[in-house]
């Protein structure tokens, strides 16, 4: 799934996330994939407000200055959008060639966009022939609003890049699943991606997403209970967190709690979202829910996912299958930063010849 601007052949991947933007280059081998660069740089809170750039002067020199650092010399970049400027449905069709969809799709979407459809950006993947066989295929419709598309080209322009390919987080984390972990046809597996503002709930049953949902709620939510129950200031929150400090006794009690609460109602919403899919016209079950984003680092969340959902939970390792030089990239720095590079690996396979 993308928004093609051209065809050309190596890229630069760029997880432009509100919390931080993520770099990734891999090589195609006979073998796999090699990884060649990868790095991560922090934005301030206030750079990316809930998926929309709203500094975005900053956005570009941290983009600039990553680049710079790892020595970046490709100019091609693929990155991602998520959250509310994304729509994704899937809706059924006449049946037709994809090249016929292409032609007609503008005028097939507009009922199911909420928005007027000269605002966005359409793209679509035939799944197949719909269940009930009627002369009807399932169609994975994708909308993205132009103006937040348009934001963020230009961000990448102005740090000297070229903006090839702008996919969907979702997506994304499905190309990364396929290059590391055997998928079972049949089975439905849940991916969620806990950012600091936004996490991501997709559902993949054959290597294909069939199912995506996002809720407004991350890491940020963490950082805030805390900032709220111990009144201290969102930077003191974020260390007491992120474990950069220690709490003192009388902070632990407090801490321990926000995290819990907090916790507690992110694994409802994801619950919330499995029960949807599930009961969907799916009538199935999920084997695994395989857990990503930096959020996903809060001690104790993974266990109380798996309780709430009875469901296995288990965290997402991008590098699993990918060749890296332990010379270059030690091994115990990949495990470290392995829950905040999903989409930043999915988003470096893509070669985009593909549309
Ligand atoms: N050790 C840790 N424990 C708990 N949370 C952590 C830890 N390290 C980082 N985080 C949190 O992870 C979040 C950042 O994760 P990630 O990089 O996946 O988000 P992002 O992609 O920048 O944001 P989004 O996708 O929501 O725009 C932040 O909220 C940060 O506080
Ligand atoms: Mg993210």
């Amino acid at each position: 799934m993308n928004f093609s601007f051209n065809k050309k052949k190596d890229a630069v991947a760029f997880d432009i996330g509100s919390n931080s933007i993520k770099l990734v280059q891999m090589n195609r081998t006979k073998k796999g994939w090699e990884l060649v660069k990868m790095g991560m740089a922090d934005l301030p809170p206030e750079a990316i407000v809930d998926g929309s750039i709203i500094d975005s002067m900053t956005v570009t020199n941290t983009l600039r200055d990553l680049a710079k650092e790892h020595g970046v010399k490709v100019k091609d970049t693929v990155s991602s959008l998520t959250g509310h400027s994304v729509i994704i449905k899937k809706v059924s069709f006449p049946a037709m060639t994809d090249d016929e969809l292409a032609d007609s799709i503008q005028w097939e979407a507009e009922q199911y966009i909420p928005f007027p459809i000269s605002d966005v950006n359409i793209d679509f993947q035939i799944l197949g022939a719909d269940a009930e066989g009627r002369g009807q295929m399932d169609v994975m419709l994708v909308a993205v609003k132009r103006d937040v598309i348009n934001d963020y080209t230009n961000v990448i322009k102005e740090a000297g890049l070229n903006p090839v390919v702008i996919d969907v987080d979702s997506f994304a984390l499905e190309n990364m699943m396929e290059v590391n972990y055997p998928l079972p046809p049949g089975e439905n597996i849940a991916m969620v991606n806990i950012g600091a503002s936004i996490t991501s709930i997709s559902v993949i049953q054959g290597g294909i997403t069939i199912f995506t949902r996002s809720i407004p709620m991350g890491g940020n939510q963490f950082t805030e209970e805390i900032q709220r129950q111990l009144n201290i200031s969102f930077k003191d929150a974020e260390d007491l967190k992120t474990g950069a400090r220690e709490p003192s006794e009388q902070e632990a009690q407090d801490l321990a709690s926000a995290l819990e609460s907090v916790s507690t109602n992110l694994a409802f919403e994801v619950k919330r979202s499995m029960d949807f899919f599930l009961g969907g016209a799916h009538g199935s079950y999920m084997s695994k829910i395989f857990l990503s984003g930096g959020g996903s680092r809060i001690a104790g969340l993974q266990n109380l996912l798996q309780e709430k959902t009875s469901v296995p939970v288990e965290p997402v390792d991008p590098f699993k299958g990918i060749e890296a030089n332990p010379k270059q990239f030690a091994p115990e720095k990949l495990k470290e930063a392995a829950p905040f590079f999903g989409v930043a690996v999915g988003l470096a396979t893509r070669r985009f010849a593909d549309r």
